[in-house]
């Protein structure tokens, strides 16, 4: 049978990779690599090959840390070349904040100030890099940001020159007339033992205290809060709900534990799907960005495999979530379950708090116990999602 057009990539489609993720050679922290270097001009090549639509990169991804100018230069206008001559777009850059023994206790937190000041120098940068090749989005994600034990730093302290950090960043920004905004990426761990801003939440509140906080946002990534044990698709919901979802990093985690940056698709399934249901049908317009390791089984052609993967994963849920939307059995489920019903404002149109106090029907009349008879179906719902998401429709 021919495998439907919707599930073969396009440019529409808005996948992006980090050129980080198929370019992991696979050291970890019990092994050497598995694989040897990759070329960053053979990965836009291949990854455009493949559908793709966008690269990113960590300054030091593309050139190496210390490199000497007239070297860089020539890294970059190699790479240039490549992404003219394929047609793929750099849609967000980002820093290596934390691989240079120089950032073991983090860049924009670090105890000393010097190393904050080198830091910030150092995304300043980039963001000049990012900016000549047109991204619109700059990450920040402060992996070494944080601590292993709570003597180590004063949070408050920590938190000030992160907000300073940040907001030297977008006034550079503005000060430069770039058209870039700033997406801040939670973890709640790894490689610090604890990771400053470690979830969705705790970056949005932060994000409400800066002085550009219109120019700032989350990248949110599917295993980071999974590792933190939270539901991913509520906290996408309420950052798509404050109009701060900027950027999204996919990819896979079975649960909390280590980072383990699967295939999307290849942890919670279900999430997965509900995911891919929120993103299409919420109003999200950004980048398809997968944040992922190859195994480090695989050798290249697994690694080109993988990446397929994770550009199938979600076409095939795109696929389920629509024909999910699109089932009459839902819409009646939906009904029956009053999901609708939440989008009816629970005051009437100019109803005071004094009229609610005043409405005899709403308390003193209100059955409890006949509205608490109801049922709501939620079961039955799940399951028709389920038998979608596995292409078993009734
Ligand atoms: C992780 C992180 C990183 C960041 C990337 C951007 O898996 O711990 O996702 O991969 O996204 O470094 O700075
Ligand atoms: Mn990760
Ligand atoms: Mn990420």
């Amino acid at each position: 049978m021919a495998q439907p057009s919707t599930r073969r990539p396009v440019r529409e489609d808005k996948f992006s990779f980090g050129l980080w993720t198929v370019g992991w050679r696979a050291v970890d922290p019990f092994g050497d690599a598995t694989r040897p270097t990759l070329d960053a001009v053979e990965a836009v090549h291949r990854l455009a090959d493949l559908g793709a639509w966008g690269i990113t990169f960590h300054d030091d991804d593309l050139i190496p840390f210390g490199t000497g100018e007239t070297e860089r230069d020539r890294q970059i206008a190699r790479f240039r070349a490549a992404l003219d001559e394929t047609g793929l777009v750099v849609p967000m850059a980002t820093t290596n904040l934390f691989g240079h023994p120089v950032f073991k206790d983090g860049g924009l937190t670090n105890n000393d100030r010097g190393i904050r000041r080198f830091a910030l120098r150092k995304v300043m940068r980039n963001m000049d890099l990012a900016a000549e090749l047109g991204a619109s989005t700059y990450v920040l994600w402060g992996g070494r940001e944080g601590s292993e034990t709570d003597a180590a730093k004063d949070v408050g302290a920590a938190l000030d020159r992160y907000r300073e950090g940040i907001d030297t960043l977008a006034q550079y920004v503005l000060d430069q007339g770039y058209n870039l905004r700033l997406a801040l990426e939670p973890k709640p761990n790894e490689p610090r033992g604890d990771i400053f801003l470690p979830t969705i939440g705790h970056a949005l509140a932060f994000i409400s205290t800066l002085e550009h906080h219109d120019m700032v946002g989350v990248n949110p990534e599917v295993g980071h809060e999974q590792m933190a044990g939270l539901n991913f698709v509520h906290g996408i919901g309420q950052a798509l709900w404050q109009r701060k979802l900027f950027h999204i990093d996919l990819n896979g985690q079975r649960g909390p534990r280590y980072d383990q940056d699967l295939i999307f698709g290849h942890g919670d399934l279900l999430s997965a799907f509900f995911l891919v249901d929120l993103l299409e049908h919420g109003g999200y317009e950004g980048p398809r960005h997968f944040d992922y390791k190859p195994l480090r089984t695989e050798d290249i052609d697994g690694v080109w495999a993988s990446a397929e993967a994770n550009m199938r994963s979600y076409l095939v849920l795109r696929e389920r979530a629509r024909t999910f939307r699109a089932d009459p059995k839902v819409q009646e489920a939906l009904a029956y379950s009053g999901v609708p019903e939440l989008s009816v404002p629970t005051l009437s149109p100019g109803e005071k708090p004094a009229d609610l106090k005043a409405d005899r029907a709403a308390f003193e009349d209100f059955d409890a116990d006949a509205a608490a008879a109801r049922g709501y179906g939620f079961a039955a719902l799940s399951q028709l999602a389920l038998d979608h998401l596995i292409d078993a429709p009734r």
